[in-house]
């Protein structure tokens, strides 16, 4: 079981703008399956050339302007980078657990966080990776309504951890446990959600990394 817990400085340098720049100019990397765009009202349309092996990839010009207007996170990371894929699975190894990485940024603090406060279904790791990120979690929902999972909610108690998370530093939230994310400077965070208890397969990412 996971606790919630806030740790400073936990880990430092696990991914930077430069970094991020470099994954996101990789068109192929940018298919529409891994980007996943909140709050996005208009239909995303792009030309490919005949060279394109997959045509569902996100073009740099496009990616630009979103990551400018909206949040954006990045699935199917956890091999990114080797920081990343080291640190998922430590997380593996520790609870056992299939890990994947999120990549979250925010660059327009004018908008409202899609999710406000909100639950989820699979427990959760998040490391500030740039910038400062307030987080607010509040004590356990129960009983879990399926419906409400993922979906804004109003907080009327106080919160049990409430932190300004500045680069390196890490916390740890719970399934059913509301959190809510508030950017105070444009920031990158990488989450790391578990797969369920439930889900009991052994199968692991292929942690290996390649070196030449
Ligand atoms: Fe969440």
């Amino acid at each position: 079981m996971l606790e919630t817990k806030f740790v400073k400085g936990y880990f430092h340098n696990l991914l930077s703008w430069d970094e991020l720049s470099y994954l996101i100019n990789i068109r192929p990397l940018m298919s529409s399956k891994r980007v996943q765009i909140l709050n996005l009202d208009k239909r995303v349309e792009w030309d490919n050339t005949i060279w394109n092996a997959d045509l569902n990839c996100i073009p740099p010009s496009i990616i630009r302007s979103l990551l400018d207007e909206l949040v954006i996170y990045f699935v199917d990371m956890s091999r990114a980078t080797r920081n990343i894929n080291d640190f998922a699975k430590t997380i593996e190894d520790e609870y056992g657990r299939q890990v994947d990485a999120h990549i979250y940024v925010c660059r327009n603090l004018e908008i409202e966080h899609p999710f406000g406060a909100h639950y989820d279904s699979s427990d959760n790791v998040i490391v500030q990776c740039e910038g400062m990120t307030n987080f607010k979690v509040w004590d356990e929902v129960k009983p879990v309504s399926r419906d409400e999972i993922n979906t804004k909610l109003l907080m009327d108690s106080e919160p049990i951890l409430d932190v300004n998370m500045e680069p390196g530093d890490a916390i740890w939230i719970p399934k059913h446990y509301p959190h809510q994310a508030t950017s105070l400077t444009s920031r990158l965070s990488v989450s790391f959600p578990l797969s369920s208890n439930a889900d009991t397969s052994s199968v692991r990412e292929d942690r290996n990394w390649i070196t030449l």
